[in-house]
């Protein structure tokens, strides 16, 4: 029985990832790493730690892993690092892969939306604006909200992450370059503002899209339904009913009122499921099917 590691077992992504492998029965052993325990042999090691934590674990597993699945931003953009969503690019995962990266769970739901409609239109530009969970802030955040004094407590919070010299969060520079890498279109304009908001579970994304050519409306909902993992039937969605479920959901769509190439949509799904245990867990699964 191949054995898989889940490290960070004590917060919130990596409690998640142990319901989702048992959910999901993997046939594999798995073995709990929290913060006190030194690495061991296994066949997969899930890491659900943050950037720092996981660059040491990478470098401690190195000959003591087969494959390392990171949930952190560490090794997204690296380039030997495939970054999957197992629906869209499993693919990009080859027999010489050592460490694969789970993406930032923001844009996990956007480019689940948009791959179906890459395959038949020219997509040139995105503006996006975030509705981010504070579970998308992990243990700490999720502390901080319980205080009455907390800055998330009925507020809306337009920094996730770090501010840049060039007026960007460090959250939003993630949308940018882990949706060109995803899609494969290292030339799209990605315009993000992202937002805190004072949600539990479930990200928002309030979307508009530009292509080259004209959108054919009325087969974009069966198009974007047609994306294994997203949900696409006419109703709208919000965060709250959604927390929980396994799937993206894309409703509101509509072509803009003055430029036909310009579409608008609501996306929403589980930061903590799409946007991490289970994207985490599908690729776990693949490896194990996969690649041993
Ligand atoms: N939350 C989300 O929606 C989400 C979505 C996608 C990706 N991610 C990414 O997933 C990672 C985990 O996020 P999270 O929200 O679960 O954060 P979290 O709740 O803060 O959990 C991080 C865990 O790492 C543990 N840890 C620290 N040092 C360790 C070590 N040396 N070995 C093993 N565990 C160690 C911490 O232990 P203690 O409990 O002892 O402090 C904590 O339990 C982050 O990189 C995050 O960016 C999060």
């Amino acid at each position: 029985m191949k054995k898989i590691g889940v490290f960070g077992v004590n917060g919130v992504v990596g409690r998640l990832v142990l319901k989702e492998l048992e959910r999901a029965e993997v046939k594999a052993e798995v073995q709990h790493f929290g913060r006190e325990d030194l690495p061991t042999p296994v066949d997969i090691a899930i890491l659900c730690t943050d950037d720092k934590i996981s660059e040491t674990l990478a470098s401690q597993l190195k000959d003591k892993a087969k494959f390392v699945i990171d949930m952190s931003a560490r090794f997204r953009l690296d380039k030997d690092v495939p970054l999957v969503i197992p629906e869209i690019n499993a693919n990009t995962i080859t027999k010489d892969s050592w460490l694969i990266a789970s993406p930032n769970c923001t844009i996990t739901g956007l480019v689940m939306a948009l791959n179906p409609l890459k395959a038949k239109y020219n997509l040139q530009e995105v503006f996006m604006c975030s509705y981010q969970a504070i579970s998308g802030g992990g243990k700490k955040l999720l502390e901080d909200f319980e205080q009455e004094s907390s800055l998330y407590k009925a507020n809306c919070v337009p920094q996730i992450g770090s501010l840049q010299e060039n007026g960007y969060t460090s959250e939003e520079l993630k949308c940018i370059n882990e949706t060109r890498k995803i899609l494969a279109l290292p030339n799209i304009k990605v315009r993000p503002h992202t937002v805190r908001v004072p949600a539990l579970v479930g990200h928002s994304l309030g979307v508009s899209l530009r292509a080259k050519e004209n959108f054919d409306i009325k087969e974009i909902p069966a198009l974007i339904a047609s994306q294994k993992g997203v949900v696409c039937d006419g109703k709208i969605y919000t965060p709250k009913e959604i927390a929980g479920k396994d799937e993206v959901f894309v409703s509101r769509i509509h072509l803009d009122s003055e430029d036909k190439n310009m579409l608008h949509m609501w996306i929403t799904f589980d930061n903590l499921l799409k946007g991490a245990a289970l994207n985490g867990r599908q690729i776990a699964q693949y490896l194990l099917e996969k690649m041993f």
